[in-house]
């Protein structure tokens, strides 16, 4: 187990999830969880940069741990916990805000994003996220951080920080890589395929839910925009639509794209849609049942956060206490 690479990865615990994170993320995942020594952390205290509802923030946590589980990451082989119980985060997050400058937070581009949406609350926590993000990050010496590409410019940062606490005070952090999704695995809106499938959008059916029922997932693949072609043929520039149901299919499929081009040749849009619909209903029927199995067994949800957290704060602990150590904090 120790010899193995040291994996960190986390959601923010901000409401249902879509078919974009289960075939971007949990899959991942769940694929790497045989490889590695992997801790997978709902991020609940990320989540606070936005003003919540404390019952909803509660029980969003519940659903992202199910979502974890049902997904197939296994307790027994990751470990899996909740940022809100190891105080560790917020501590550590605390001492890197300190080596942090204004200048580089400036520079995020999420935080740009961020408080041009919110700019009701641009409060301070929004800004030193990427701070709490690599103590997430260093407090188990982490190697790879599994991540979209949106994420890559935190880890980064947290790279530099690293280096940097490195250099001041001697050896305390390893240097983690980002560990970026292929650029196939990207999905796409259902009916703006040029923008990441997103819960926060705005327009209907554009996000399949992984919750949604069959009829739900079959009604928003029919509608699915696609272009006047009827060609199934995979080209991202001039058929996005299209090129994205092609990458849908070809994951939960395990196929090629020349493979899913060879399928469909010669065939409409509307028995493409067919297949793509029945396969993302096919996939997600273990997930669902598993999820529903789970969200209303919160007692043995809460075994599986509390035991997580014992064994993530173990080694939390121990980075933590040598940072201390070397600040002079008694
Ligand atoms: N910032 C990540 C996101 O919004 C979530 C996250 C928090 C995370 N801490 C992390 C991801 C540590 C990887 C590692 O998606």
């Amino acid at each position: 187990m120790e010899d193995k690479k040291i994996i960190l990865s986390g959601i923010q615990a901000t409401g249902d999830l879509h078919l974009g994170h289960y075939i971007g993320v949990l899959k991942r995942f769940v694929e790497m969880q045989e490889k590695y020594n992997c801790y997978y952390m709902v991020a609940n205290l990320h989540a606070l940069t936005v003003r919540r509802d404390p019952e909803e923030l509660r029980e969003n946590a519940y659903k992202l741990l199910a979502s974890y589980i049902a997904a197939g990451l296994d307790p027994e082989k990751s470990t899996i916990f909740l940022q809100s119980q190891v105080h560790e985060h917020a501590e550590l997050g605390w001492v890197l805000d300190c080596y942090t400058y204004m200048g580089e937070l400036n520079r995020m581009t999420q935080f740009k994003d961020k408080s041009a949406k919110h700019a009701d609350n641009i409060n301070a926590g929004l800004f030193t996220y990427p701070a709490l993000m690599a103590g997430d990050i260093l407090l188990y010496q982490t190697d790879l951080v599994p991540t979209g590409e949106d994420q890559k410019q935190h880890v980064e940062l947290t790279r530099d920080l690293a280096e940097r606490f490195n250099k001041l005070y001697g050896d305390t952090f390893k240097i983690p890589e980002p560990f970026i999704e292929k650029v196939g695995a990207r999905i796409m809106g259902l009916q703006d395929p040029t923008s990441k499938m997103s819960k926060s959008s705005t327009i209907p059916n554009d996000t399949i839910m992984l919750i949604d029922t069959p009829d739900e997932i079959m009604k928003k693949v029919k509608k699915a925009v696609t272009d006047s072609e009827g060609i199934v043929k995979f080209d991202v520039a001039n058929k996005p639509g299209v090129s994205n149901l092609m990458t849908i299919y070809s994951i939960i499929k395990g196929i090629s794209i020349e493979d899913v081009e060879k399928e469909f040749d010669g065939k409409g849009y509307g028995d493409f849609k067919t297949a793509v619909g029945e396969a993302i209903v096919k996939e997600l029927e273990p997930f669902q049942t598993k999820y529903n199995e789970l969200i209303n067994n919160k007692e043995y949800l809460e075994s599986i956060y509390t035991e997580g957290s014992r064994k993530a704060a173990e080694k939390a602990s121990k980075t933590l206490r040598d940072v201390y150590d070397k600040l002079g904090l008694i």
